[in-house]
């Protein structure tokens, strides 16, 4: 399988160095994320960027006709599971929103995850963890529209009034991803 997927004038493909400003730059305009949760989808980034060896951390980004990057998502297996993986954070430009590219983005995962070429585990389940507040409520819509179901939520997780709510979405023993239940 490739590893570039196209939809219209947008294309996923793996993250590269030069594309560590504008990811940077998306992460804040989204106004969704607080300072320390860029901080750490940055220090993911560079952990990616900066160790060729590791497989803990997997980023791609979606772009546009001129190769500028106008979303990108972080996943990779969840450690000491047997075909778990965690996508860590999905964010697109907001200029870019509601064009598709987080749809492309989610469905780049699915299908690299479940690559049986890969030497990687094939994926049982997919889980994506997001908060309960209003301001995520464009990505719990995305989870929802691509078959992610809520399987758990811890109230008050991340602060008072604001729960973790953790979507789960199943891949059959063939990787043909569950559109029923998680
Ligand atoms: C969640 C997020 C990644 C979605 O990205 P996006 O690119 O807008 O997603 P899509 O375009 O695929 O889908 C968004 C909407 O546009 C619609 N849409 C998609 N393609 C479309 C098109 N070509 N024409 C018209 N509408 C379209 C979808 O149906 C969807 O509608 P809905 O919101 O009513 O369900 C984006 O809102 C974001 O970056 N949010 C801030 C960061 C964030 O919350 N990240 C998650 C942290 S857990």
């Amino acid at each position: 399988m490739g590893t570039v997927i196209q939809k219209k004038s947008l294309m996923v493909r793996p993250l590269r160095r030069d594309d560590r400003p504008s990811i940077e730059r998306i992460l804040r305009h989204t106004r969704v994320f607080l300072e320390m949760e860029v901080q750490c989808a940055l220090e993911l980034i560079d952990v990616y960027l900066d160790n060729a060896e590791q497989k803990d951390y997997i980023l791609a980004c979606a772009v546009d006709e001129t190769d500028q990057p106008r979303g990108y998502v972080c996943y990779g297996p969840t450690p000491l599971t047997a075909g778990t993986y965690d996508l860590y954070w999905i964010a697109v430009d907001p200029a870019w929103h509601g064009r598709g590219a987080g749809s492309l983005l989610m469905e780049y995962v699915e299908r690299q995850i479940s690559d049986t070429t890969s030497s990687a585990p094939r994926a049982r389940l997919l889980i994506i963890e997001t908060s309960s507040l209003p301001r995520y409520e464009a990505a719990r819509r995305l989870y929802s529209r691509h078959h992610y179901r809520e399987v758990a939520r811890i109230p008050n997780f991340y602060a008072d009034g604001d729960d973790r709510v953790i979507y789960a979405k199943r891949f059959h023993p063939q990787n043909k991803p569950d559109q029923k239940s998680a």
